[in-house]
């Protein structure tokens, strides 16, 4: 009915729904470095809302995980920032319950991209041996979920080291044709099909200083394209 669907776009799935005609915030409204004046379009998502959207989706994996030990399994570079405020928050809420959860993080890395493009070959660095996983719960943290193909392979990769759970939490999911190979369990936003960068998301390495979540302009594609 009605209110399924409106759960599912809006609620804790989906996460905060933002469509392709949203022309996102003027770049005059917000704070920015200087040097990137010119290579971006607009703000999509706030520095602010990111924060408040993870206290949340803190709290949802609290409940969810929160009756045994938790790895935390940061997918880097890109997730490095919303790994790092989303454990903050968890251990916020473990502090303030009279339950603390023992928490560990672990890093790895996977590489498909170049310039703006996904390339097929998918590179998982710091994987190799995580027999640690054993009979844990596992949260994987992602920045962005495009096709949900990189995902499913990482659950593949991680599914033979026999943790008890796995949940995978994803700032942001894009709106692409071929989606939902996969999707991540909690959302932060659900966006357009375009190339963002900021919070820790790059284009070729560049734009990881900027707080908000912005889409680059043609220029400055063109500016920092290798
Ligand atoms: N921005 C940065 N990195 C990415 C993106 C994006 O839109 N999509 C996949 N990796
Ligand atoms: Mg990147």
């Amino acid at each position: 009915n009605m209110t399924d669907v409106a759960l599912q776009s809006g609620g804790r799935r989906g996460g905060i729904v933002i469509e392709d005609d949203w022309p996102g915030y003027s770049l005059d409204l917000f704070n920015y470095p200087a040097h990137y004046s010119g290579d971006l379009d607009c703000v999509i998502v706030p520095h602010g809302v990111i924060m408040d959207r993870t206290e949340r989706i803190a709290r949802n994996i609290m409940d969810d995980l929160g009756d045994h030990d938790i790895v935390v399994l940061c997918v880097l570079k890109g997730g490095y920032q919303f790994c790092a405020d989303l454990v903050d928050r968890i251990k916020a809420l473990s502090r303030n319950s009279n339950c603390t959860i023992p928490m560990r993080v672990h890093f790895i890395r996977l590489k498909s991209y170049l310039n703006d493009q996904s390339t097929e070959d998918l590179h998982i660095l710091g994987a190799e041996d995580m027999s640690f996983l054993a009979g844990k719960n596992v949260l994987i943290v992602e920045a962005i979920v495009g096709t949900g193909k990189t995902m499913k392979t990482l659950l593949k990769h991680v599914e033979a080291f026999k943790p008890k759970m796995i949940k995978v939490a994803g700032l942001l999911v894009k709106r692409v044709s071929q989606n939902s190979a996969c999707l991540p369990d909690y959302v932060g936003f659900e966006i357009p099909n375009r190339f963002v960068v900021g919070y820790a998301l790059d284009y070729n390495e560049y734009f990881r200083d900027l707080n908000h979540i912005c889409v680059i302009s043609e220029s400055g594609k063109m500016k920092y394209k290798i």
